[in-house]
């Protein structure tokens, strides 16, 4: 093998054990909110190149089949690779959760997810979550309410709220306050996001 090569190797598998190792660390609130093994089929590694996955996943109903590095985080993926850019690069580290996409039903940091764990996967994203001009119920609470100041970490808001009252309709307020303590917001629009949430899960009742 090559130096070079050797060295790109050396970073691709101290990335991924960075990730891993990330994703652990961060404890119970993360355990959850990354796609068990169950969740993904095994990616397909290239032939040609050791470092290389064909990952396969559907994002907003369409379906994607892409090579890509193996160190490629879901992130990464998202916006560089489809150019779906409503997720956020906040911290970079599962801390903040405005890279929160929906893996399967559930809650995710997607820049502490590989692109390769959600090989399978039916991944949501905030772009689509409206249908047509007409926005979901969660975008029209957030917006009724300004539950957002510089909108920096809303996209992530919106979609942990998607999560969370698909699997909970009828929340209380200390429910919906747990189910969004992943995601940060630096403006501080902590009360005015509840009620949104609050509003969103009245509308999708009606
Ligand atoms: S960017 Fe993923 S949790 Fe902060
Ligand atoms: S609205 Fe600015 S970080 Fe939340």
């Amino acid at each position: 093998m090559a130096d070079e090569d050797r060295d790109h190797s050396d970073l691709s598998v101290t990335r991924r054990a960075f990730l891993k190792g990330g994703a652990l660390a961060t404890g119970a609130l993360s355990s959850t909110l990354i796609p068990t093994p169950a969740d993904a089929q095994l990616p397909v590694a290239t032939e040609s190149d050791p470092r290389r996955s064909v990952v396969e996943m559907t994002v907003n109903g369409v379906a994607y089949r892409k090579e890509v590095p193996n160190r490629t985080t879901l992130l990464q993926f998202l916006r560089e690779h489809l150019t779906l850019t409503g997720a956020k690069m906040g911290c970079d580290r599962a801390q903040c959760g405005a890279c929160t996409v929906v893996v399967n039903g559930r809650n995710v940091y997607s820049c502490t997810t590989l692109a390769v764990e959600a090989t399978g996967a039916e991944v949501l994203t905030i772009e689509g979550l409206a249908k047509g001009d007409a926005l979901h119920p969660i975008q029209q609470a957030f917006i009724q309410h300004s539950g957002f100041q510089c909108g920096f970490c809303t996209s992530g808001q919106i979609m942990t709220t998607k999560a969370f009252l698909d699997r909970v309709p009828r929340p209380t307020e200390d429910e919906a306050r747990r189910a969004m303590s992943g995601n940060l917001c630096r403006c501080a629009a902590y009360k005015r996001i509840l009620e949104s949430v609050m509003t969103a899960s009245r509308l999708m009742q009606a």
